[in-house]
């Protein structure tokens, strides 16, 4: 039996990617996430090593076999993803982040369990750091995959993303539909760029979807010439 020759598109280059749903502690034993399996990120990392890249995966609470070849970052909380991409940022040629980040945390996070008394409980939460705004601020040539996922206005939301992040391509899915996106294996991309929409994946299974979506990144990076 012969194997396939994989496209080679990736080779020589430099890919981060995050995966999996960053996690804020409430107190030692409680704390916020959200539904994100990690999936995307994973089928994108495995996707980009066969393609030839060189993969550093930063994962966050994910519980899925790192794929053959990648480099693995395991980080908790977003504070952790944040430092973790941006010491490895420089070195990168694409970054996708396809990572479920919390978009808020605890503002005090206590060191003893926290007792129950009264009948109501008010937890204040303070914004996190925006990992893909901030990469959008600093990066130097990089191109950069931002992921949306969207239960209404999925192009005005996508569109306002792709701008404010200044990323060069968002992928947004619709997840308030049945067997796509969060925890499930297939998944349906609309990539905008900051023009508007460029290509849509139709549901396919999320390593054929990140593939497609590789493809795209390396034609347009090869274009830029970068
Ligand atoms: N993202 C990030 N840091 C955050 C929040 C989001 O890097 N603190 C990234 C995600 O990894 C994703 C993109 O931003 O690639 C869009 O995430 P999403 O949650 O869809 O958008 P938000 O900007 O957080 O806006 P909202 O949740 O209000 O729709
Ligand atoms: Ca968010």
């Amino acid at each position: 039996v012969r194997l396939m020759t994989p496209d080679q598109t990736l080779a020589g280059r430099k890919v981060l990617i995050t995966a999996g749903g960053t996690l804020e502690r409430i107190d030692p034993v409680r704390f916020i996430t959200n539904d994100s399996s990690g999936k995307m990120g994973y089928a994108a990392a495995q996707a980009a090593q066969e393609m030839g890249a060189e993969v550093t995966l930063v994962s966050a609470n994910v519980s899925l076999p790192a794929p053959r070849g990648v480099k693995l970052v395991p980080v908790v909380s977003t504070r952790d993803m944040y430092e973790a991409v941006m010491e490895r940022l420089d070195a990168q040629d694409l970054i996708i982040k396809a990572a479920a980040v919390a978009d808020y945390r605890p503002a005090a996070q206590s060191a003893q369990k926290i007792k129950k008394s009264e009948e109501q409980m008010t937890l204040v939460l303070e914004k996190t750091e925006d990992i893909l705004a901030e990469i959008g601020r600093r990066k130097k040539g990089q191109f950069v995959i931002g992921f949306a996922a969207e239960t209404e206005h999925l192009e005005e939301h996508a569109m306002k993303k792709v701008r404010s992040k200044g990323c060069d391509l968002i992928a947004a899915n619709d997840v308030s539909q049945q067997g796509i996106g969060f925890g499930a294996d297939h998944n349906e991309l609309y990539i905008f760029d900051q023009n508007g929409l460029v290509k849509k994946i139709p549901r396919s299974s999320k390593l054929e979807a990140a593939r497609e979506l590789l493809r795209l990144a390396a034609e347009r990076m090869n274009a830029k010439g970068n």
